[in-house]
């Protein structure tokens, strides 16, 4: 269980439960393969169902079903199977780190506005045993003082900031080599 552990302490845990990350160890020491090994869940916060329409200015002019789409393309490359969800509501995303943490093997997300303010979302990622990559289009760096704390950073393997949409399938390729590394 992670729970509340530094960053350190939680990448820790995840080298050392990579014996048997997800139970790919039969009682009979058999190798088995899980078919939840290659899950991974991508997470999108408040607004950015308006991806395309909103501020493109910051955020360009693709839609989330243009990233859903590149998404895909890139989890068919690295033999990942996505589950692409968003919504405007702290309790669905919440619902759905802890699905993912039941049947996924990592996480991408880009909690929106909830980066900045959501203790709950903090609190459910740090109950999942598995990487998680979080992203955000615009370089929240650059932005408002307000927009440089992070919650989920507290859990995340790694942050992908200002590389525009294209940040989804460079967190895919990490979470793949991460899935990939735990297996080892
Ligand atoms: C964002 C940055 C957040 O500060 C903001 O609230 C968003 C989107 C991004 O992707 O750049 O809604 O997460």
């Amino acid at each position: 269980m992670v729970l509340g552990g530094s960053k350190q302490q939680r990448f820790d845990l995840i080298v050392s439960f990579s014996d048997d990350p997800i139970g790919r160890l039969q009682t009979d020491g058999q190798q088995k393969e899980s078919p939840m090994s290659r899950i991974a869940y991508i997470l999108n916060g408040p607004n950015l169902n308006l991806l395309g329409k909103r501020q493109p200015a910051i955020y360009g002019h693709e839609t989330l079903a243009d990233v859903e789409a590149d998404c895909g393309r890139v989890a068919q490359e690295l033999s990942l199977e996505i589950k692409f969800h968003q919504s405007n509501a702290e309790y669905q995303i919440i619902d759905w780190i802890h699905e993912a943490r039941e049947h996924a093997s990592g996480i991408v997300i880009n909690p929106a506005a909830f980066t900045h303010t959501s203790v709950a979302i903090l609190d459910a990622l740090n109950t999942c045993e598995f990487p998680i990559i979080e992203v955000h289009i615009s370089n929240v760096h650059r932005r408002e003082a307000f927009r440089h704390h992070s919650y989920v950073s507290l859990v995340a393997s790694g942050v992908i900031a200002g590389f525009g949409t294209q940040g989804y399938q460079l967190a895919l390729h990490r979470l793949a080599r991460l899935i990939d590394e735990a297996k080892k």
